[in-house]
This record gives C-alpha cells, structure tokens and sequence, in this order.
C-alpha cells in the first residue's frame, strides 16, 4: 500500500488537469512562513515542491517518497533547483541528517478528509496501526522544537469522471 509505481506514468496529467491546485496548496503553506527549511513527506513528482521553489527561492526543500517511479520524474522536474534535495525513503524508517522548521503531507502519507457534516477524520496510505506510529515519530525527530507538521485537508472520494487536459 502506498506504492504509486503503477500509476507514475500518468500522475502528473490527472494532478495538472485539477484535481489538486498547487498554487493554493502553496498559498496555504507560506502562511506559515518564516521558515528556513521544509521537509514534505510523499512528495511524489514534485509538483508541491517544484510551485514552492518558485514563490520561495531562498528556503532549502526536502522531499522523501518511497516511490522510485515517481521520485524519477521529481529528479527530472527539479534539476534546476539546487535549493531541492531527494530521497527514496519510507516514513516509517525516515532517516535524515537534519531538523525542519516545517514538515507537510498533502495526499502523501497522510491526510485529513472533511465529508460534509461529518467529523473530519485522518487517511493515511500506511494500512497498520504501528507503523503510522513510527512513521509519526520519524517525523517528529525530524522537527525543530516550536516546528510545525502540516497535513492537508481534502474532500472524500466519490466515483466521478472528468476530462483531463491533451498531452
Ligand atoms: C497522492 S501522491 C502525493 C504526491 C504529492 N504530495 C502531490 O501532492 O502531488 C502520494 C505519494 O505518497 C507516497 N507515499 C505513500 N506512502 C508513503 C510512505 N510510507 N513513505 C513515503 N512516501 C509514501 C507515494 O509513493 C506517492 O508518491
């Protein structure tokens, strides 16, 4: 679970064609600026990162995924940003050399989903009570004390068709 190798090939044409909007997903990150640096966790192709180098240039991004596939097309996507570091990791075994200011996941690992009048409630891809343990602790060692971890907020997933934009 929480393997996007088969669908790697085709991510990026159904994420631009609007099922997430990354300027406001991005707008909603600067809020919480200042921060100097930022880890996001299932980073996929870097589309969150790719729109957060442009608006924030001088802020050192980090994106972990366990996806090579996608992390692939991530390399590709933001070789022009030496700001960006990539790595293929699990967050239940996160391993990294530094601290953050900030950590998010939106549609990465984990997410909040808001249905109506119902209590919000967490989705995450890890199926197992413990390693969504681990991987939360992962990530709070690798937060600086008074960091933050953000996660998205996103409406349930019904059954619907929509066009996606020609190649
Ligand atoms: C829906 S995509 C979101 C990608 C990106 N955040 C975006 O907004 O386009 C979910 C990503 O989370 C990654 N993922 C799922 N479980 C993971 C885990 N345990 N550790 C690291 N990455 C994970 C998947 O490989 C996939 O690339």
């Amino acid at each position: 679970m929480g393997d996007y190798t088969n669908m790697s090939g085709y991510y990026d044409l159904i994420m631009t064609s609007g099922y997430y909007d990354y300027d406001k997903i991005v707008d909603s990150l600067v809020q919480h600026l200042p921060f100097s640096n930022v880890l996001e966790i299932g980073c996929g192709t870097g589309l969150i990162l790719e729109t957060l180098a442009k608006r924030q240039p001088s802020v050192a991004l980090t994106g972990v995924d366990l996806t090579q596939a996608m992390l692939s097309i991530a390399q590709q996507r933001l070789q022009t940003f030496p700001q960006i570091t990539l790595q293929n990791q699990n967050v239940t075994e996160l391993h990294l050399d530094q601290s953050y200011d900030l950590a998010f996941s939106y549609g990465g690992v984990w997410y909040f989903v808001i249905d109506g009048d119902k209590e919000p409630f967490l989705v995450s891809h890890i199926a197992q009570e413990e390693p969504n343990r681990q991987g939360l602790s992962k990530v709070a060692q690798h937060v600086k004390t008074g960091g933050q971890l953000l996660l998205g907020v996103q409406g349930p997933h019904h059954d619907y068709a929509s066009p996606i934009r020609m190649a």
